[in-house]
């Protein structure tokens, strides 16, 4: 039975992505703050899943609570790291921008790190980390989480010159979804929005053929493509 941790699986992606987990019968520990919403979800596949709650924003305690969940599951083969915030801050409340620093920053370095840690001393294992087409360019509207996103996205791919470096067998997965109707994502009536279930679908694919770089949905590739080629001085007047 392969073991898997979905880090933010209370609601809307990560929610998702363990349910299919649970129904292809891994092994899923799932975590979020919210643990009643953990503890309804274990309901659905009591075999299948544990919960551990906590908040990722105390990072020093991160690393505890992953080496217990996954001494409770009996090891470990994947992380999925879904937690994650991000609000509209174009007027720049410093305080938005600060908790976003804390979970999308402090709450995803500490995660990263303890997986990749873990899975150097096991040499092997996979991580996948939920960033965002957000990160590929400053954004007007929510700086601090393109920033942040942007962040992620260089962490990944930091780790993978590392295992690449060590020869380590892990892979490094780092999914970048468009949007997705969630309560995050607020995207109804948003264009090119994708259903949780269709997301999650395209997202356990991604992870399964251990793609390095994957945009959810697929056509989101070309967005990507064209707001990298967008030049500079343009871009700052959009
Ligand atoms: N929806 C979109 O359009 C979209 C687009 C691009 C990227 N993403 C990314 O996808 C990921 C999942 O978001 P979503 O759209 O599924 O939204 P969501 O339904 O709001 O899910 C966010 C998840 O993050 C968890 N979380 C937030 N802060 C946390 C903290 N401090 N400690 C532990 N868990 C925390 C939440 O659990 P608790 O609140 O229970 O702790 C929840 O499970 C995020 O990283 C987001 O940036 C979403």
């Amino acid at each position: 039975m392969k073991k898997v941790i979905i880090v933010g699986a209370t609601s809307g992606i990560g929610k998702g992505i363990a349910q299919l987990y649970a129904k292809k019968g891994y092994k899923v520990g799932i975590t979020g703050r919210r643990i009643a919403l953990l503890l309804e979800l274990k309901q659905q596949y009591p075999e299948n899943i544990i919960v551990r709650s906590f908040d990722i924003d105390n990072s020093q305690t991160v690393a505890g609570h992953l080496e217990a969940l996954t001494a409770e599951l009996g090891g470990l083969d994947l992380l999925v790291l879904s937690s994650g915030t991000g609000h509209r801050n174009a007027e720049l409340a410093v305080e938005i921008e600060h908790s976003t620093l804390k979970t999308n920053v402090e709450g995803f370095t500490a995660v990263v790190v303890w997986a990749f840690n873990f899975f150097r001393k096991q040499r092997e294992g996979q991580i996948a980390s939920i960033t965002s087409i957000a990160g590929l360019r400053g954004n007007k509207l929510a700086p601090a989480y393109s920033a942040t996103k942007a962040y992620q996205m260089n962490y990944l791919q930091a780790l993978r010159q590392i295992a690449h470096h060590h020869r380590l067998p892990i892979v490094v997965t780092d999914i970048r979804p468009g949007f997705v109707d969630t309560a995050m994502g607020k995207s109804e009536g948003v264009f090119w929005s994708a259903s949780v279930p269709k997301a999650s679908r395209q997202i356990v694919k991604a992870i399964e053929n251990r793609k390095k770089i994957v945009y959810i949905t697929k056509r989101w590739r070309f967005v990507a493509l064209l707001a990298q080629l967008i030049p500079r001085p343009l871009y700052e007047r959009l």
